[in-house]
């Protein structure tokens, strides 16, 4: 976020609190709490907030549980009673692109390279498991090709200048985060994509997974990633 490069991609985050999410839903309508300090979807809630003439309904979803309620109020306690004591951010939410009847994210891997340089090294879609509204492999997620996710909304050369840009996202991202903190060797960032085929960064990683990469049926992604890997390790225990 103190990037003015970066965070314009970031989705608006804030801390949990009972005025924040009023302010936040009324802004998007759609939003996701979630931990601050999270793994593998673990925790994270899609909350809803929309009006009819009836007037005016809260939902939120966790896991495949849905619960809807009429009031601010009793929303507000059973999503606090939710998130168990722990530290948590509210985020505009993204309505993220489909795989048929499934939403999907993009993992972005970035690492430093022997010759010092940040480079995204493998690009990866995840696919939620049905009824999900996460989309992490370690919670039911697919792993699928950038090629087989994108091709429905995009043909060759626009496909070629998206994963483009998201190389470019991840390299800016790696390059400031190194900045910011010299010993990390490689990210991982979550990117959603939306109907205007926006790409948002979700998350920052900083032990991304590198086995996912092993899913692919080309192995030259997870060849490279754990060649990166190897370097940096050897490094480090040169140094
Ligand atoms: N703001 C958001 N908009 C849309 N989807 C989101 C948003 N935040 C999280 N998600 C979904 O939930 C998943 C897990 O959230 P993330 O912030 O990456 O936490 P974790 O550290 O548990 O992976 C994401 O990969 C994405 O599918
Ligand atoms: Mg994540």
């Amino acid at each position: 976020m103190q990037s003015s490069e970066i965070s314009p991609l970031i989705p608006e985050t804030v801390k949990f609190s009972k005025a924040n999410l009023r302010t936040m839903l009324l802004k998007y309508g759609m939003i996701y709490v979630k931990p601050e300090h999270g793994t593998y979807g673990n925790g994270v809630m899609k909350v809803e907030q929309s009006k009819d003439s009836h007037g005016t309904e809260y939902k939120y979803q966790s896991g495949t549980k849905i619960k809807t309620f009429g009031a601010y109020d009793t929303f507000y306690s059973s999503l606090k009673k939710a998130t168990r004591g722990r530290s948590y951010l509210i985020q505009r939410g993204i309505v993220l692109l489909k795989h048929g009847k499934h939403r999907f994210d993009i993992r972005v891997m970035v690492q430093l390279s022997p010759r010092g340089k940040w480079e995204t090294t493998g690009l990866i879609g995840r696919v939620a498991e049905k009824g999900k509204i996460v989309t992490n492999y370690h919670n039911g997620g697919t792993l699928m090709s950038m090629e087989k996710l994108l091709s429905p909304y995009l043909n060759d050369a626009q496909q070629a200048q998206m994963l483009k840009i998201l190389r470019k996202l991840g390299e800016d991202t790696g390059r400031f985060y190194h900045k910011k903190y010299p010993g990390f060797k490689q990210i991982g960032v979550d990117v959603g994509l939306d109907n205007h085929m926006t790409p948002w960064i979700i998350e920052v990683n900083t032990s991304p997974d590198p086995y996912i990469f092993k899913h692919l049926s080309n192995k030259s992604m997870y060849r490279k990633v754990m060649a990166y890997r190897r370097a940096n390790e050897k490094k480090k225990s040169a140094n």
